[in-house]
């Protein structure tokens, strides 16, 4: 891995980024620093994990051969502006995890330097993440397999152009709500059927997370397990013909399609 790692915005996943990175050995915490606005924050995270932090965002910029971006969208435009005028030997690159910041603003923003958009979802908090990728004109094949080893270590990567980014905001982004419905829905399925919530929660949640471990583990096709585990006048084909009756599976495709396409008009509206 490079020398120095600069994150900028110290909070939910660039906190999520620094403890992935320092607890694969990835890299060493003298080898990493974060510029965050808030001073609690930068203390806690000098505590936690050794590392140094400061609030100026320039001193991470001239310093850092790869910087990632962890600030809201709102703050874009001003955080760039420390950018301007920056005198660096060698451009660093620049990976941006801003939901709707797009290539070409990063480009601008940075004209000449290297840049990566990357899109996290939020079980990048525990090391379960689904990080996508998309390269800009300036970025090398060097560039992009660092983002993928960076991103790995908070989970799964894919690499895609950058206009398949609203599906993937669409599916692997909003996903997790999409998930965290069906896990309540069916503890609720449970609670009805007689269960009490703390039994239901808890087997809702484990059905979920061992089938996904199972598929993972197997590569078996989802339809090959759905048929596995249905039998003749069963009860599992009872439950999926109700399913299919009350819509289930096209309820989730106009999800994806819904909150993709919304991606699509809001990076419109601000790039
Ligand atoms: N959370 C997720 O699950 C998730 C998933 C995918 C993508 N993302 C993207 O990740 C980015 C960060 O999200 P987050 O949830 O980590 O946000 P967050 O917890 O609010 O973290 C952002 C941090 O940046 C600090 N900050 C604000 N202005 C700054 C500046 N000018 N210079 C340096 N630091 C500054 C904030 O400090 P203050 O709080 O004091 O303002 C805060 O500590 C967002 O752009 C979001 O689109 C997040």
């Amino acid at each position: 891995m490079p020398t120095k790692l600069g994150i900028i915005g110290g909070g939910v996943m660039g906190e999520a980024l620094l403890s992935c990175l320092l607890s694969k050995g990835m890299y060493a915490p003298d080898s990493i620093m974060v510029s965050d606005l808030s001073h609690e924050r930068r203390q806690l995270l000098t505590e936690q994990y050794a590392i140094h932090t400061t609030h100026s965002n320039r001193e991470v910029i001239a310093e850092a051969d790869t910087i990632v971006l962890a600030v809201k969208p709102q703050v874009f435009d001003s955080v760039m502006r420390d950018f301007s005028g920056a005198t660096v030997s060698e451009p660093p690159l620049v990976i941006s995890i801003l939901a709707g910041v797009a290539l070409s603003r990063l480009e601008k923003a940075v004209p000449g330097w290297p840049v990566i958009r990357a899109m996290p979802n939020t079980p990048a908090t525990v090391g379960c993440g689904m990080t996508a990728i998309a390269v800009g004109s300036r970025a090398l094949s060097e560039h992009m397999e660092l983002a993928h080893r960076l991103f790995s270590a908070v989970g799964e990567v894919v690499q895609l152009t950058e206009p398949l980014l609203d599906g993937v905001t669409g599916l692997s982004g909003s996903g997790p709500a999409y998930v965290a419905i069906v896990i309540e829905a069916l503890a609720d399925g449970g609670v009805a059927s007689g269960l009490s919530r703390a039994t239901a929660n808890k087997l809702a949640l484990q059905t979920v997370l061992g089938t996904a471990q199972l598929l993972q583990n197997t590569g078996m096709h989802p339809a090959v397990l759905k048929d596995r585990v249905t039998s003749p006048g069963g009860t599992t084909i009872s439950g999926i013909a109700c399913l299919e009756e009350l819509g289930l599976r096209s309820a989730l495709i106009e999800a994806v399609r819904a909150a993709s396409s919304r991606s699509r008009e809001l990076g419109k509206a601000s790039n």
